[in-house]
């Protein structure tokens, strides 16, 4: 080693400056190998196949996991059973670089896929990727986006939980170590003719890696490691760990409009009108930013030309079933009656020339939960839209804003949607035990609790597609919503896929478009909101299994057994020295399909796939959702929208059991207590939990629920267990059907 050091300050003396500065000698002399990470040995097992450790000094660090919503659920963990850990001891390291970056190394396999890192648009799989995690609009790309939970998940049964609020650099199985022990072997780019036959392999542009590698510039990072027999029993694990998944109101499945920005109260209410008229169901109106006296800053305070009365009208579309949501974002204009208060406890900088409330004070969430009371939720205003809490940087604050709290401007950035989410739900909703199902347009890890879903401005269908997979990897929500459509069949495909979102959203802030513009799909579009209202108990129960057991209510298909997302289609790089000089090639996943509750597949038509696609059945027999049909079992098919007679792609698996609605409620008032029947599909006995509670508060946080267990045989026999003490929600169940066209 001595040895070492002095030829290196020999070379420097004869090649460097003379005056170079001792900073570049020290680099000459430092360690570079291996050698100098450290292993990680502090773990703490807080729960069955859960380990935590903290590099070095957390006590200055914000972690996602102190904003979650609700305490970790242990005992729910536990339930999962025991885990053994996923690396060999002294197999993950970690180093603190002198400039002063923590950085942890977990090693990689060569087969190992690795998927997650939060709301993507445009892949699941995110092996050999850099990703750049911070929060931001989504069009920046390399990992940026509304939503950039820093959690992966591995095809081997692990999933790695970076848990600091920092921008996180993280390179998957892409940089190689000059003394890792697995690596590709050299291969000559421009061998002579007689040469090429004896290379190693093909030559690659991005060698693959053996680890993943990540990077923050932080005093500490605590990272938290999660195993499970499956991909998703590691999702479920993670979603627990965060406080269980979140549980929303029923009227917040139903059918959401909002309406354009400049509407009254008088037009809101002849909206609803119109949707009553045209049979179509709606449970929430969003109002957009004219509802408040300013906007961009916001006062939070009514526009009393626009809505005289705001009191009245929520109260008398409540009568009718229907919900308001107020869109606001949080910077807070000159304007509004609290900014004086807020004013001190608001960061530097300004954004849209309002101030920016530190929301980690006490002082600040009360300033303006108790404003929000007063004026929004004490008349019945069942939640909001949080807008602009995520970037671009010209919009934001800069990276160098301070905070009252003393909270960096980079984790602001990060946990600002988080923080939002926090006092909204735990200040205002559970302090007054009434759910709320929100929107915000920012969140990041931790975050599986919240009954917010997440917005983009973004508009490409496919990549809708994608983010329903991506965010279900991460305990995040998100809509699919409908702005408007070039025609009439983009406005039927749209408005399929948000119907089974978590969120069915028609958002016309802008077009002002109605679920009827196009009237040679518009019965077709009623039968699809009405076949998402049809399904509420449905998809109710689903989301209860991800509050009690983690597992997402829409999923991506790589944690359904049997289905590979990648699907072997390689498009092979071609060499073109002005646009793919390192002659990439490309892999295809098949990110177009998902689940929807336990047993339904949704094959949407999109873009170019507007009338015509291939779905791709995973093992175990699928069948036509609406004819019974058995359709294949581990196949590719076409389906055509003729053939399907304009209705949304749908598969089921066998044995599956899907209580529905007898008919289609206008909205979830009348939905209560309203008779079901049940689907029972191909020859297995099945069963479903039907999940029950009062659908509004959290009274089931103390218990106060129940389920009833439907058990269906295989000649098609109906028991029914109920376990649990809580009134029935919905009504009897009338028969059990084998679904016919
Ligand atoms: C955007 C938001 C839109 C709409 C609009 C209103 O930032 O993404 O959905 O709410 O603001 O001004």
């Amino acid at each position: 080693m001595k040895s070492l050091i002095c030829i290196l300050l020999i070379a420097c003396s004869n090649n460097c400056h003379s005056e170079a500065p001792p900073l570049m000698r020290k680099t000459l002399i430092y360690e570079t190998t291996m050698k100098n990470l450290k292993p990680v040995s502090d773990w703490n097992k807080p729960a069955h196949g859960v380990w935590i450790a903290a590099l070095g000094d957390m006590s200055k660090e914000l972690r996602y996991t102190d904003l979650a919503a609700e305490a970790p659920r242990i005992e729910s963990i536990n339930a999962l059973g025991k885990q053994d850990f996923p690396f060999k001891t002294g197999d993950i390291k970690y180093i603190i670089n002198p400039d002063g970056r923590i950085m942890i190394r977990i090693p990689c396999a060569p087969d190992e896929k690795l998927y997650g890192y939060g709301l993507q648009f445009d892949k699941t799989n995110q092996t050999s990727r850099v990703l750049s995690l911070d929060v931001d609009h989504w069009g920046r790309g390399g990992g940026r986006t509304h939503a950039p939970a820093p959690f992966y998940i591995s095809s081997r049964g692990y999933g790695v939980f970076f848990n600091t609020a920092r921008f996180l650099k993280v390179y998957n199985q892409i940089s190689n170590r000059k003394d890792a022990t697995q690596r590709p072997p050299e291969v000559d780019r421009n061998p002579p003719e007689d040469e090429v036959k004896t290379q190693p392999g093909p030559w690659q542009a991005k060698p693959m890696g053996d680890s993943v590698e990540a990077a923050i510039r932080a005093s500490g990072m605590e990272v938290i490691f999660f195993a499970g027999d499956s991909m998703l029993e590691v999702v479920q694990r993670y979603n627990l760990y965060s406080g269980g998944g979140a549980l929303p109101p029923l009227w917040g499945l139903g059918f959401w409009n909002r309406v354009h920005a400049h509407y009254s109260a008088e037009q809101v209410e002849q909206e609803v009108a119109e949707f009553t008229k045209n049979r179509f169901p709606l449970d929430v109106i969003g109002l957009e930013p004219g509802w408040m006296t300013k906007s961009y800053p916001c006062t939070f305070e009514w526009q009393k030309k626009r809505f005289p009365d705001p009191k009245k009208l929520t109260q008398t579309l409540l009568s009718q079933g229907v919900r308001l949501n107020l869109w606001e974002n949080p910077y807070i204009s000159q304007k509004a009656k609290i900014y004086k208060d807020m004013y001190p406890l608001a960061g530097s900088h300004m954004v849209w020339l309002g101030v920016v409330p530190d929301y980690t004070i006490p002082a600040a969430r009360k300033i303006i939960t108790d404003q929000h009371y007063q004026d929004h939720i004490s008349i019945g205003i069942s939640g909001y839209k949080v807008d602009e809490v995520d970037g671009y940087d010209f919009w934001l604050w800069p990276d160098h804003a301070t905070f009252p709290s003393g909270t960096s401007a980079e984790a602001m950035r990060q946990t600002y949607g988080l923080l939002m989410q926090k006092m909204l739900y735990q200040d205002l909703f559970k302090k007054y035990n009434t759910r709320t199902y929100s929107l915000v347009r920012a969140s990041n890890g931790a975050a599986s609790g919240y009954p917010f879903v997440i917005y983009s401005d973004s508009y490409n269908h496919e990549e809708y597609i994608t983010g329903l997979s991506t965010a279900s990897l991460c305990g995040i929500l998100w809509t699919p919503e409908i702005r408007s459509a070039k025609n009439a069949r983009e406005w039927l495909n749209r408005m399929q896929t948000t119907c089974f979102s978590p969120m069915a959203n028609l958002n016309a802030w802008s077009s002002g478009t109605k679920p009827w513009a196009f009237p040679e799909v518009t019965d077709d579009i009623r039968a699809v909101i009405e076949l998402r209202m049809r399904l509420l108990p449905y998809l109710y129960s689903a989301f209860a299994e991800y509050h009690y057991k983690g597992i997402p209510p829409i999923r991506a298909m790589i944690l359904e057994d049997g289905f590979d997302s990648v699907n072997k289609v390689v498009i092979k790089g071609k060499l073109d020295s002005e646009t793919n000089p390192y002659a990439e090639g490309k892999i295809i996943e098949k990110n177009d399909q998902f689940m929807f509750g336990p047993s339904i597949m949704v094959a949407p038509f999109y873009n170019k796939h507007a009338t015509k696609r291939s779905v791709q059945l995973p093992a175990g027999n699928w069948y036509d959702f609406y004819t019974g049909e058995l359709v294949g079992n581990n196949t590719k098919i076409t389906v055509t929208a003729e053939g399907l007679k304009n209705r949304t792609p749908l598969f089921v698996k066998e044995g599956a059991v899907v209580p529905m609605f007898a008919k289609a409620p206008p909205n979830s008032k009348a939905a209560k207590g309203q008779d079901l029947i049940v689907r029972h599909y191909g020859k297995k006995a099945g069963s479903f939990s039907l999940y029950e509670d009062d659908a509004k508060t959290f009274d089931y946080q103390k218990g106060l629920y129940r389920t009833r267990q439907i058990l269906i045989s295989a000649e098609g026999k109906l028991s029914i267990k109920i376990k649990g003490e809580s009134p029935a929600l919905f009504g009897k169940i009338l028969s059990v059907e084998k679904p016919r066209n």
